[in-house]
């Protein structure tokens, strides 16, 4: 198993992406803390994976949250191995009507609380013995290009993986690696949301398969896979990578829609 009784803390654990790698995480044996908003989500996950996970309330934009979810996790499994800065709010408004509070709620919830909960863990990461471990953030295709009207998520998700390799080059030296992974479109709710917002299904499914070279949308299952490999002594020598889990869609230079 590659996350043998490793304690791994992920963020928006109560579903989506972050229930996958919280699933996948604890297969490989890991010791889960699911950390999501909405508490009875997270104890569903929590209950689901058995005794070796955890259920913690908390919202990533209260930095008391970020405090309290760090000591659960010291509390019920004695030390941090691995995080996963995986909770987001998705954002779509053009920019000259994007407001002081949009930009603070995304913000806030995709990028300070990266920043902060990496500074809370990493600082016991250092202190325990053996000191050392593994953060992942959970980014996007937004780091690397952008669409239109999604200027304050792609700046947050730009800010992840610019913090994972920031972090990555400061505590090389120190046994702590950090990396991004960067989703293209994955089978949670925002796919059913776009789905079901589309006038014309076939017409909609036709237009994602031709901007995805692998011609379907992600399972959460293959990002928790990737996750997984990144928090495990397997992946020793990566850190300060982004990794672009994205069927190909960035790779492309344009769509094979018929014009
Ligand atoms: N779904 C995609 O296609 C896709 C693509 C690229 C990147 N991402 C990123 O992956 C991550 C997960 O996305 P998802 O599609 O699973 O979303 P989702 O909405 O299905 O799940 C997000 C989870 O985060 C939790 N959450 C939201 N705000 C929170 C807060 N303030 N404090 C604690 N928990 C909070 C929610 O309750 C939810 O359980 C996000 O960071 C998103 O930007 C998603």
């Amino acid at each position: 198993m590659l996350l043998e009784s490793k304690c791994v803390i992920v963020t928006g654990a109560g579903g989506g992406i972050g229930e996958a790698i919280a699933r996948v995480c604890s297969r490989e044996g890991a010791l889960v803390v699911v950390v999501d908003i909405r508490e009875a989500e997270a104890a569903r996950v929590a209950a689901s994976l058995g005794p070796n996970a955890l259920a913690v309330a908390a919202d990533v934009r209260r930095d008391g949250d970020l405090e309290r979810a760090a000591e659960a996790a010291v509390q019920r499994f004695g030390r941090i191995d691995g995080l996963v800065n995986n909770a987001g709010v998705d954002f779509s408004k053009p920019f000259l009507e994007t407001t002081p509070s949009d930009w603070d709620r995304v913000i806030n919830t995709n990028l300070r609380s990266c920043f902060f909960l990496s500074q809370i863990v990493i600082r016991r990461m250092l202190a325990q013995t053996p000191s050392g471990g593994s953060v992942v953030n959970i980014s996007s295709v937004h780091s690397i290009a952008g669409v239109p009207g999604a200027a304050p998520y792609d700046v947050s998700k730009a800010g992840m993986a610019g913090l994972a390799r920031a972090l990555a080059v400061e505590f090389a030296a120190r046994g702590i690696r950090v990396n991004s992974v960067s989703p293209g479109l994955i089978d949670t709710q925002i796919w059913r949301d776009l789905q079901a917002a589309a006038p014309d299904l076939e017409a909609c499914l036709a237009y994602w398969r031709s901007n995805i070279p692998i011609e379907r949308v992600i399972d959460p299952r293959e990002i928790g896979e990737l996750t997984a490999f990144l928090l495990s002594d397997r992946a020793s020598c990566i850190t300060g990578a982004n990794l672009i889990a994205d069927g190909g869609m960035t790779a492309r230079l344009l769509s094979t829609a018929q014009v």
